[in-house]
């Protein structure tokens, strides 16, 4: 597929107006994205287990509209929003070329999270996915796909869903590893056959049982807002001195856990993932400007999980965002064992001693009224 085929060259003017709503979750990156071109395309192939419980629940009511331009409003957990609504108008400039009828249509955007606006977890992810495939269930009402002449198979539900992800990755990167589950490869890559830089790529292949239900808690180090945002860091990495290498290293890191999902290595998989949650912040601390974005806490738990790790024959291990936040990652036969270890050992570390409870999940749904 190229950008090409997903632009909507027809469709129906006579829809007056109607309502669509998604609910779609955030998504944590083993082999993660840092470092972008233009039109957000990825320097470095990605994966990403999707989560289950921390998702983003948006409604869009659409009217039919005589005015020019774009018109929405945002409701933010049921209050008007006016500070989301610079990023969904810099999204819907992006994305105009692809849905046209954007401009067509007055847009009501009802959204809320599961998980706490304040936690200083991203919701760009659950929140650009679940707008875009709003839009595309719009495109859906107003193409009445069986009717258009397209090429066979194009309206069907695998394009339904590349062309959510194509939308969502416009919105923001990540976001188009959240539409569907339970891992998702994102990026042109020659370990993955099918993958692409312009959407996420749900993953095929053998994925050994010690992965199911894999287990992620979040711990809420630190609550504000983040110090860099993505966007900003991406830009990093433009005349990084390590950009080259840290680009090859995604390559060969995501080409190792194909053969770690299969075998169910854990011990492998935990060096793999711990040393990108590192690496991305070494990206971070030897950029110009340059951030430590971890706190003292953020390492406080780092330390205590290979404790634990070198006390018991625990797989726990941690993963980073661009944050102070840990994600702790688990097999599910151990959930008992670490939440207790959690509890006990690392909850003092977490601001108001708040943490999530999150596991791998299947990807967006269609909430029907
Ligand atoms: C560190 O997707 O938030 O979480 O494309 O600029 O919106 P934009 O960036 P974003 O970057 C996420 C970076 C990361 C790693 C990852 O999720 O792969």
């Amino acid at each position: 597929m190229t950008a090409q085929d997903f632009i909507l060259k027809s469709y129906q003017t006579t829809v007056e107006n109607g309502s669509v709503k998604w609910e779609s979750p955030s998504n944590i990156a083993l082999v993660k994205y840092w470092g972008k071109k233009e039109h957000q395309i990825p320097e470095n192939p990605s994966i990403s287990f999707t989560l289950s419980n921390c998702k983003t629940i948006t409604e869009v009511t659409f009217t039919k509209k005589e005015s020019e331009g774009f018109s929405f409003d945002v409701f933010f957990e049921g209050i008007k929003n006016e500070a989301f609504k610079p990023k969904i108008q810099t999204f819907f400039k992006r994305i105009e070329n692809y849905v046209p009828f954007l401009k067509e249509y007055h847009f009501k955007i009802e959204t809320s999270n599961t998980f706490p606006h304040s936690s200083g977890i991203a919701s760009s992810a659950s929140g650009m996915s679940a707008i875009a495939l709003c839009l595309m269930s719009i495109e859906q009402i107003l193409t009445n796909y069986s009717t258009l002449d397209a090429p066979d198979g194009f309206y069907n539900s695998t394009y339904f869903k590349q062309k959510a992800s194509f939308l969502a990755r416009l919105g923001s990167g990540s976001a188009c590893r959240s539409v569907e589950g339970t891992l998702v490869v994102w990026g042109n890559n020659n370990t993955f056959e099918g993958s692409s830089d312009l959407y996420g790529v749900k993953y095929e292949e053998e994925v050994h049982s010690n992965f199911q239900n894999y287990q992620d808690t979040i711990l809420l180090v630190d609550k504000g807002e983040k110090q860099v945002s993505s966007t900003v860091g991406h830009q990093l990495m433009y005349g990084h001195p390590f950009a080259k290498e840290r680009f090859a290293q995604a390559h060969d890191n995501l080409a190792k856990l194909k053969t770690i999902l299969a075998s169910g290595d854990l011990e492998a998989f935990v060096k793999i993932v711990e040393s990108e949650a590192l690496t991305l912040h070494a990206m971070m601390m030897t950029s110009m400007p340059y951030f430590i974005l971890m706190k003292p806490n953020t390492l406080e738990i780092i330390n205590k999980i290979w404790a634990y790790r070198l006390k018991t024959d625990s797989k726990v291990c941690f993963t980073l965002d661009a944050g102070a936040n840990v994600h702790v990652l688990y097999p599910e036969n151990e959930k008992a064992s670490i939440l207790e270890f959690i509890k006990t050992e690392l909850v003092s570390y977490c601001q108001n001693g708040h943490y999530i409870c999150d596991q791998i999940g299947l990807g967006a749904n269609q909430i029907e009224f």
